[in-house]
């Protein structure tokens, strides 16, 4: 069995002494809902509800627009070095309290603690990166005649929504907020409601920070009752997107109402193209932490394996073997890969499988659920790996976000571009080979937002992420990702 210091897995029995907000963070401080509702968060290793928080609806939601509108009087006035201090200040507060953080999101995501420590110390180089960047948002000036002077400025767009979904719940709220408030926006945020927490820590550590009050609000609940009055609210003038195409697509919709500009991360079925001339074992490395990195919840999951013939047989074989040694077991434990994150998402998950057996597919490795065998509860699926699948397979096609790799048999480098490119998403691709030119012929041509060469999940907070086709639009992170909070201002004056 796996085992861990006593410190930590007092957790499993009693998260207390973690002291979790129970409120929303409306206007600097923690306040429970008008209606006086409340809802549990489960803890996926052991498929048991952990904690409470509030059960916010449209009038909480109305609370929290009003309170960012009137902070944005402020925020957007407030000297950028100024603002870049207080993000700063966020960064060290984050670090400082890294372990809370990541116990708080260990339970409630059921990821092991070891990829939640990282989430954390990544939501504290955002706020780190993007406090360096609030006093360097330079316009540009226009070559007009020389009775003119032209240029253009930044200016925040508004009162921002975030709605965050439960698989990276402390990263994609930092992802969100910090280029929202960098720019001089300020923020209404609707953590999911499987993992509400963070994000409520989050918002406490900016006030600690010296955030103004109202700046950035979190509202919590379900996505009807909260999520659907945030992002249909008229007071809210940019909405920034994470989960599923099918909601997506009704954000966008009420965003079409008030005509409120959006970004959409929308999920994939990403390829990871591995050619006869790759690196064996870091390959072999590469590609199952693709897949089995937090069960696979990650929509950049590297989902498909595209694999070169001569290659396919031994590598299959190899990767099989590893995900076989694969150690299950509650996120505190530190297993090699925890649970997913509900009852209904590992129901999703093991229909998939069920259906693939009925078409008669093969198994590499997995298949099946596995409970956890300290206490026979939580939410495990085995690492599965799929035997070569055709193009139109619903496990092809899909988005499982789950630990479950389907494999596809390539020709040649030709034929393995045309299966990279055979499904509606576009998020990112992994290109595994020696072949420098082959390696950059990929990148090209494939259609992707992000393309990773020899290491999959290469680069940082520094390089712009989002989709192509139905995986959505806009980018996230880097400099790229401030502009989404951004508007232009172009000026142009007569001067003689
Ligand atoms: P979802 O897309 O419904 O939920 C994501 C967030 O949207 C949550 O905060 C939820 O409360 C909120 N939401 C739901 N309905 C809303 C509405 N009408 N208006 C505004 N906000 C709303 O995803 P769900 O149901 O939790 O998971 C289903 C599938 O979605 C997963 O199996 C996975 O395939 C995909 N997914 C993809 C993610 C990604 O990172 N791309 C993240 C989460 C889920
Ligand atoms: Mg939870």
């Amino acid at each position: 069995m796996l085992t861990q210091p006593d410190s930590l897995l007092k957790y499993l029995t009693d998260a207390k002494d973690l002291g979790l907000p129970q409120g929303h963070f409306i206007d600097g401080e923690f306040k429970a809902a008008r209606s006086g509702r409340t809802m549990h968060s489960e803890d996926p290793g052991r498929g048991e509800a952990f904690a409470n928080f509030a059960r916010g609806d449209a009038d909480d939601i109305a609370d929290a627009v009003s309170s960012s509108r009137k902070a944005l009087a402020v925020w957007r006035k407030t000297p950028p070095a100024e603002r870049g201090r207080v993000l700063a200040r966020t960064a060290e507060l984050i670090r400082r309290n890294s372990e809370r953080l990541a116990i708080a999101e260990c339970l409630d995501s059921g990821k092991p603690i070891g990829e939640a420590r990282g989430d954390v110390s990544g939501a504290a180089r955002t706020f780190e990166y993007y406090a360096g960047a609030c006093d360097k948002l330079e316009g540009s000036t226009f070559p007009l005649p020389s009775n003119y002077v032209g240029f253009s400025q930044f200016e925040p767009v508004g009162v921002t929504a975030h709605i965050i979904p439960w698989n990276f719940p402390i990263s994609t709220a930092a992802r969100g907020m910090a280029p929202a408030l960098a720019a001089g926006c300020t923020v209404v945020a609707k953590p999911a409601e499987q993992t509400p927490f963070t994000a409520l820590l989050l918002a406490e550590l900016l006030t600690e920070a010296g955030l103004p009050a109202g700046v950035c609000n979190v509202v919590t609940g379900t996505g009807a009752e909260a999520g659907a009055p945030l992002v249909a609210h008229p007071g809210i003038d940019h909405v920034t997107f994470t989960g599923s195409v099918a909601t997506g697509g009704r954000v966008l919709r009420a965003c079409a109402d008030n005509v409120t500009r959006s970004v959409m991360e929308l999920g994939g079925k990403s390829p990871v193209v591995v050619l006869n001339d790759c690196n064996f074992d870091s390959t072999i490395a590469n590609v199952a932490g693709a897949i089995f990195e937090h069960a696979g919840q990650i929509c950049s999951a590297g989902s498909r394996l595209v694999i070169e013939s001569a290659i396919h047989d031994r590598f299959v074989e190899a990767l099989g073997k590893k995900a076989k040694a694969i150690s299950l077991g509650h996120g505190l434990r530190s297993p090699d890969m925890g649970p997913v994150n509900s009852a209904l998402q590992r129901d999703k998950i093991l229909g998939f499988l069920d259906r693939a057996r009925d078409r008669g597919a093969e198994f590499i490795s997995g298949g099946r659920s596995s409970p956890n065998t300290e206490s026979g509860k939580g939410y495990f699926i085995e690492p599965t790996i799929v035997a070569n699948r055709p193009e139109d397979d619903e496990l092809v096609q899909e988005e499982i976000f789950g630990p479950v790799l389907t494999v596809q048999k390539a020709d040649d480098a030709e034929h393995a571009l045309h299966l990279a490119n055979c499904t509606r998403f576009g998020l990112v691709a992994g290109v595994f080979t020696s072949d420098f030119s082959k390696a950059h012929q990929l990148a090209r041509d494939i259609d992707a937002g992000q393309v990773y060469i020899n290491e999959y999940f290469a680069g940082g907070i520094e390089v712009p992420f989002g989709g192509n086709k139905q995986s959505g639009f806009g980018r996230e992170k880097g400099l790229e990702g401030l502009k989404s909070y951004c508007k232009v201002k172009s000026i142009a004056a007569r001067i003689d």
